[in-house]
């Protein structure tokens, strides 16, 4: 810690240029500030500011950088990886204020945003235009676009339509130096030198901070249909996740759920839309869109019969938006139910979609094997499987060496079936003491070394994806 940076004289330069009511320092914010939705930790930065221009981060950073304080930026706090936890005091930089939606140019189907927009927010708003901005991690309620940038976040429709990198165009961004540069240009090629657009989202706000945002958008499917298959067996549904590809279709979500989650879920969110009996194991969600129904139809009815030779039992076709809003709603809950229900540790595995199975049997393995609880679920149709742990009297994998051990064994099954750690979560500060795992020693210099161009004086969310 290197708390007691932050002076009288620091905490007066502050509430200049943010404004004295957009400073705090009490304990009711810094303990507000002081956590995400990871696991439960806690660590208080010292002050915390709301700023609400690039001009006014800037002077921050310039500050900051000055004097070797701490700057942690924050969206909405939503992540899974703590990388908006303050764990070295200092100053936490919040972007909520930064909350305008600038531009919607329906010429080019784009958008020019703060980073403290709520996702969904912004995409109601283009989606009022017949736009699509497609992104949409289960948080999207109360997630901000920046924190979605600052992860490369991704969410069911990632399935067919990519991931957060995909839609970047170009950002505005504050340098810890404290210069304000825009990353590329408003186009939808480029090849103009090193694409910092693509090396800053995903950063995890450890290379600056981002203040405007412009996002590619795509014409908004006329038609969806969502159907629920309920499978005997959890590896069967996993291999029928890659057998739907296989056979030509391309659903606009592909979801796993196994039953221990849907059950504490559907109890939490009190429905019952999702017959939960007790001979299955797992159910898929799975989404078709398009703009022509007859074609949705026949993929819908091609996909239920293919399950059949993965031993599904009876599909559910959602028939009604209220249906639809239901089952998603349930699926988006997930994570936050299951950790409600003491399942507190969350991973982010990704593997290719074909060794999904493998994975899912390796992970009840090794809760055999270390005597821990896990509920499988997530973006089955890309690979990417969250597991949730619950182990009795140990609430948090962070500085605990039992977790450590087990996600060790985890992460190295993972990356002997060609995976990695992170899908969309980032590694933050719970996944970095596993990064050689994945990467050789080579692979680290080089991060570290981008780290330290635009960061010389590593005070921008330090100790976040390395120490
Ligand atoms: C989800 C979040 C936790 O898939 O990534 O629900
Ligand atoms: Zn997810």
């Amino acid at each position: 810690m290197k708390n007691g940076l932050v002076t009288i004289e620091v905490l007066q330069q502050l509430k200049e240029i943010a404004g004295e009511e957009f400073v705090f320092a009490d304990e009711e914010n810094l303990r507000h500030y002081g956590h995400d939705e990871t696991e439960h930790l806690l660590y208080l930065p010292e002050v915390v500011v709301k700023p609400r221009t690039a001009a006014e981060i800037s002077a921050i950073m310039m500050l900051c950088n000055q004097l070797l304080i701490p700057v942690t930026p924050r969206g909405a706090g939503t992540g899974l990886s703590g990388g908006a936890i303050p764990q070295l005091g200092g100053v936490l930089v919040s972007t909520e204020r930064l909350n305008s939606i600038i531009a919607i140019d329906e010429r080019n189907l784009q958008v020019t945003t703060e980073p403290g927009v709520i996702t969904e927010v912004l995409q109601n708003e283009v989606k009022a235009k017949g736009l699509f901005y497609p992104p949409d991690p289960s948080s999207r309620g109360s997630c901000f676009i920046g924190g979605n940038i600052a992860e490369n976040s991704g969410g069911p429709k990632a399935v067919k339509y990519g991931v957060v990198r995909d839609y970047v165009l170009n950002l505005e961004l504050v340098l810890p130096s404290g210069e304000v540069i825009w990353t590329g240009a408003n186009v939808l090629k480029n090849s103009t030198g090193y694409s910092l657009t693509h090396l800053v989202v995903g950063s995890e706000g450890t290379l600056g901070i981002v203040t405007k945002i412009v996002l590619k958008l795509i014409p908004l499917p006329a038609y969806d249909l969502l159907m629920l298959a309920p499978f005997r067996s959890l590896e069967k549904a996993g291999e029928a996740v890659s057998a739907i590809f296989r056979a030509g279709f391309t659903p606009s979500a592909m979801e796993l759920v196994e039953i221990d989650a849907l059950k504490i879920t559907s109890a939490m969110v009190d429905s019952h839309v999702v017959p939960i009996t007790d001979d299955i194991e797992a159910h898929l969600i799975i989404e078709v869109d398009g703009n022509n129904m007859d074609v949705l139809l026949s993929e819908m009815e091609a996909i239920a019969e293919l399950l059949q030779h993965y031993e599904a039992g009876d599909v559910l076709f959602a028939d009604d938006a209220q249906q639809k809003t239901e089952l998603w709603k349930i699926r988006r809950r997930v994570a936050e139910a299951v950790k409600m229900d003491g399942y507190t540790i969350e991973e982010d595995t990704v593997v290719p979609r074909a060794e999904l199975p493998k994975l899912i049997r390796g992970v009840k393995k090794l809760g055999i094997e270390y005597d821990f609880h896990a509920v499988c679920y997530g973006h089955a149709g890309d690979g990417n499987l969250h597991i949730r742990i619950k182990k009795e009297g140990i609430p948090n994998s962070f500085g605990n060496e039992t977790m450590k051990e087990i996600l060790r064994s985890l992460f190295e099954l993972v990356k002997q079936l060609g995976g990695t750690i992170s899908g969309e979560h980032g590694v933050g500060l719970i996944q970095k003491d596993f990064m050689d795992i994945v990467f050789a020693d080579a692979n680290l210099r080089l991060m570290r070394q981008i780290k330290k161009a635009f960061d010389p004086n590593n005070i921008l969310n330090a100790g976040k994806i390395f120490d």
